[in-house]
């Protein structure tokens, strides 16, 4: 492979289309978007067939695609450097090697045509080029954009009729069994169905969902994403480890998944586990599904400041029960509710990654100040950290 530049282009439709131009000589039949989440409440709940609650970021995923008549698909990507990547259709399986040279960000797009191709899609050749402002590697779900902004494009150009779970489902699909990762539907979920102005209160077993409106800036309110720039070696393990612990537990307590443990039952069913660490992990999700309702009937009655103690009980669940946050996540959430922020939490997967932390507006400037010093006192790396607003799910542009 040649060590060919990133190649510039601005993260706008004008600027995607004129690289793509570029790239290929032709124009793009299209460019769609779809974004990065954050998850308000409801952590490790979505593989337990649990509840959860993301929204939107305003940071996305830009695919400016268009159909080839021979059976290739090729993709470039302005975020890294290289020459378009050539896949043979028939070619892209689950655990076939990647060929020398290729790039291991392909296995996104590559995932997902085999993916819709194996739900039985008749999707042909199609040339893409991608752009991303979504925080790679801080827990904002940059696979997931890449995934659902891919799945969009194909089912733009191929006319699937895809509704917003499919193309969830294919996003997850992709990142299961051939990328490796096993993921959840949040954060497909979240990238393709999300709506401006809202958190999406999602059953991830049913995947039927509830826009609830969430105007933080009407509340006097915001909401403020601090990505610790660390991810711990044990996320992928760590991740799949959990995910494991919960299946046990739930096959212990005779249920198909552990969201079918009503919060009224929890102290019945640890009687019936004596792992500790399973009781934990098990008390950890169960709670965590009631703190997801208790969250969506707070917004329901327009007591959006009332969600803080929820989010902080969240960190606690997450950091003693779950044991997936580390030190620099809690720093952060110690810090902020010491300076003032109704509550904070860790957010995704864990083991590193962003905390979001809500605040009343006067003080958010403070409160970002207060974690930005205190990590810098501890010798953790400075946190990046950006003030956000649930955003527009998955789309097209042009
Ligand atoms: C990661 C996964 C999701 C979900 C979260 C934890 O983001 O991709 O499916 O399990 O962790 O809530």
């Amino acid at each position: 492979m040649t060590a060919d530049p990133a190649p510039a282009a601005p993260a706008t439709p004008d600027g995607i289309t004129a690289l793509f131009r570029d790239t290929y000589g032709t124009e793009p039949e299209g460019v769609w978007a779809a974004p990065g989440r954050v998850n308000l409440i409801g952590e490790h709940t979505d593989y337990n067939d649990g509840f959860v609650m993301p929204f939107a970021l305003p940071h996305t995923t830009l695919v400016a695609a268009a159909r080839r008549n021979d059976r290739i698909l090729a993709v470039r990507s302005a975020d890294q450097p290289g020459p378009v990547v050539e896949l043979a259709l028939e070619g892209i399986g689950p655990g076939r090697a990647r060929p020398a040279g290729v790039p291991a960000w392909t296995a996104y797009p590559a995932g997902v045509a085999w993916a819709l191709r194996e739900a039985g899609h008749p999707i042909g050749g199609a040339s893409l080029v991608v752009r991303s402002t979504v925080p790679v590697g801080a827990g904002l779900s940059s696979s997931a954009a890449l995934e659902v902004g891919t799945a969009l494009a194909l089912d733009g150009l191929h006319g699937l009729g895809l509704t917003g779970p499919g193309l969830a489902r294919a996003g997850q699909r992709a990142e299961n069994a051939y990328v490796g990762v096993p993921s959840g539907i949040m954060d497909q979920m979240a990238s393709a169905c999300c709506t401006a102005g809202h958190v999406l209160h999602l059953d991830t077993r049913a995947l039927t969902f509830r826009q609830v409106p969430f105007d933080m800036a009407a509340a006097g309110l915001r909401l403020l994403v601090v990505d610790t720039r660390v991810q711990h070696s044990l996320a992928d393990s760590g991740y799949a480890e959990r995910r494991a612990s919960c299946e046990a537990g739930a096959e212990a307590l005779g249920v198909p998944a552990l969201r079918d443990i009503p919060a009224g039952s929890l102290e019945e069913a640890l009687g019936r586990l004596s792992d500790p660490v399973l009781r934990r992990r098990v008390r950890h999700v169960v709670t965590e599904n009631a703190r997801v309702a208790e969250a969506a009937a707070l917004l329901r009655e327009g007591r959006p400041h009332a969600l803080g103690p929820v989010l902080t009980a969240g960190h606690a669940s997450l950091r003693d029960d779950f044991e997936v946050s580390c030190p620099e996540l809690d720093l952060v959430v110690a810090t902020a509710t010491a300076a003032g922020a109704l509550g904070a939490r860790m957010t995704g997967g864990g083991f590193g990654g962003s905390a979001v932390v809500l605040v009343e507006a006067g003080a958010a400037e403070r409160v970002g100040k207060a974690v930005t010093e205190a990590a810098a006192a501890a010798g953790h790396p400075v946190p990046r950290t950006f003030t956000t607003t649930p955003s527009p799910g998955a789309r097209r542009l042009r």
